[in-house]
């Protein structure tokens, strides 16, 4: 593993950008387009069906250069290649982190322990293609025989946010059979309301769960299985509804569940990198397998683009590093993914995960407190709605939420004028954001309305919008599963990247643990009478409530 050789902030490279940043500090986006026709050709980059427009941001024709040179003093491209080649890089875990593996062409050699592990993956691929040809077909029915009609997928993270994103994003590409259902809260409305409008004999359960250990998921697979009972399924029957994708078989025969109906997960990919895997057989249930295997060709070819570009030309590196730039050297604490398209609209939550999981840390590889920040929180939602909900801080606001548009060319739904509408929406907010608005603009348009001198001035300092709000704009032709596939992955190694320059491991988490260690005697107190005196007062006082006491 390259070991990283000075501390990030002593760096040359940072002290660079930090002085870099105080030249541009006074210096408006308006200028910089002014001074430049050429701003957004000079800005742009396509790369497996996407284009990049990063010409809104606050950065100059030198801004790139000192951005990448802190890349490769972080030894940027040594770490890419150990992921690659399947290298330990998750090291408190003593992982490798190959969801490139998961869409490699079954030709490539990808070893782990000496083993290509691109046959096996190929080999699941197959299982899962047949799988699901046997639940489309009819020919895997349930108790009583009827074809299966409906998919419950239990799990949750990285187990749930993928194949949800990903089914909703490529609806329009859905295919007539199984209708697939999500469940994944421990709320008990969550699967209620599935159950609801399910029927035993027509359900099958996925139950999805790298370590099939996950609390929730594992009360939910019970819940579905006594429900199953309920409707008199008989203990030889029930193996008929569930099929499990784990790393854990024996847990998973331990639950019932039939050894041809366990689908692998390896310990070489995260839970929030495992859509690929078997993990999305919701996704190939709903678009069909070779739907799915076009998601996995769209995100090889990010995959390459990523290994082969160089770092100014490489997309995911450009996000990445820009996005360094705003949290570490604007104070940006937040990124927003702003999609404007309805059908993306899970896009920002997967995300999420995906970032804020991978590197809300606060030590790095080595377990030393860091001195700079990390990750930002992942936030956003669906354009023009977010128009109407959100925008106002992201323009008048004193936060600084750089803002990631993600739109497509061309609508799935071309109605009336509405593509073009939804289009020019976009456009306008991410000029908003760069242009602004002066108080000298403000008082001459409140003047030209005719308005008393008194109102225009009192209005007129409300009316002024800062602008210099930094923003990215992501398109592609239309939302086709090769374009969602490169579009995820792009955002995969946009994350890894930012890990490496903050000397983060971006593949555990153990930040979640404590939250489940706590609640294990917090159930117990809370169903069990068992009452533990060493508690703090809101803990205590709130078990109190839930008790009725
Ligand atoms: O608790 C966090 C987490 O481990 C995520 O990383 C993961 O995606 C999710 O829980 C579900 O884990 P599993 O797939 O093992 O049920």
């Amino acid at each position: 593993m390259v070991q990283v050789r000075s501390p990030l902030t002593q760096t040359p490279e940072w002290q660079a950008l930090s002085k870099h940043q105080s030249q541009l500090a006074g210096v408006h986006m308006r200028t910089l387009f002014r001074d430049d026709p050429e701003r957004f050709h000079r800005f742009s980059l396509s790369a497996a069906g996407l284009h990049l427009d990063y010409s809104k941001n606050r950065i100059d024709r030198s801004t790139l250069g000192l951005l990448t040179a802190l890349a490769e003093v972080r030894d940027l491209c040594a770490v890419r290649d150990a992921m690659f080649s399947g290298r330990p890089i998750n090291n408190t875990e003593q992982r490798p982190a190959l969801h490139i593996a998961l869409r490699a062409s079954p030709e490539q050699d990808i070893r782990v322990d000496g083993v290509n592990i691109v046959p096996e993956v190929q080999a699941t691929l197959k299982r899962m293609e047949a799988f699901v040809e046997q639940v489309h077909s009819g020919a895997r029915t349930g108790y009583q025989g009827d074809s299966l009609t409906d998919v419950v997928s239990i799990g949750i993270g990285g187990s749930y946010l993928g194949p949800r994103m990903m089914t909703e994003a490529l609806r329009p590409f859905t295919r007539n059979g199984v209708r697939c259902h999500y469940v994944a809260n421990i709320d008990g409305t969550d699967i209620s309301e599935v159950l609801k409008i399910v029927k035993p004999e027509t359900t099958l359960f996925l139950i999805q769960s790298k370590s099939f250990g996950t609390q929730e998921t594992l009360e939910n697979s019970k819940l579905a299985r006594q429900w199953l009972k309920d409707a008199g399924v008989t203990d030889d029957d029930l193996a008929r509804h569930f099929v499990a994708v784990t790393a854990n078989a024996a847990a998973a025969h331990d639950f019932g569940i039939a050894e041809d109906a366990v689908f692998p997960m390896w310990d070489w990919v995260g839970g929030r990198y495992s859509l690929w895997s078997a993990i999305g057989l919701p996704i190939a249930l709903t678009l069909g397998m070779d739907n799915f295997r076009r998601i996995l060709d769209g995100a090889r070819a990010m995959d390459e683009h990523f290994r082969d570009a160089p770092l100014q030309e490489n997309m995911p590196v450009v996000m990445a590093l820009l996005g360094i730039w705003y949290v570490n050297f604007w104070n940006a604490d937040t990124h927003a993914i702003l999609t404007y398209d309805e059908y993306l609209k899970e896009l920002p939550a997967h995300l999420q995960q995906l970032d804020m999981e991978s590197n809300g840390k606060q030590v790095d590889r080595d377990g030393k407190p860091v001195d700079y920040a990390t990750g930002p929180v992942i936030w956003g939602g669906v354009g023009a709605n977010g128009q109407h909900a959100y925008h106002q801080l992201l323009h008048q606001g004193t936060v600084l939420s750089p803002a990631d548009f993600i739109i497509p060319l061309q609508s799935h739904n071309p109605v009336a004028n509405h593509h073009a509408t939804l289009f020019a929406n976009c456009l306008a907010q991410s000029q908003a954001l760069m242009q602004g608005k002066t108080e000298e603009e403000a008082w001459a348009e409140l003047t030209a309305q005719g308005l008393p001198q008194e109102e225009v001035d009192r209005l007129a300092p409300h009316k002024v919008i800062p602008g210099n709000k930094p923003s990215n704009t992501l398109t592609f032709e239309k939302a086709t599963p090769e374009v969602l596939g490169a579009l995820v992955a792009l955002y995969e190694h946009r994350t890894f990247v930012q890990g490496v320059i903050w000397n983060l491991n971006s593949f555990d988490q153990w930040g979640v643990e404590l939250g489940k260690q706590l609640g294990k005697p917090i159930l117990q107190q809370l169903t069990e009478g068992v009452h533990n005196e060493d508690v703090d007062s809101s803990t205590a006082g709130l078990m109190q409530l839930f008790r009725g006491e």
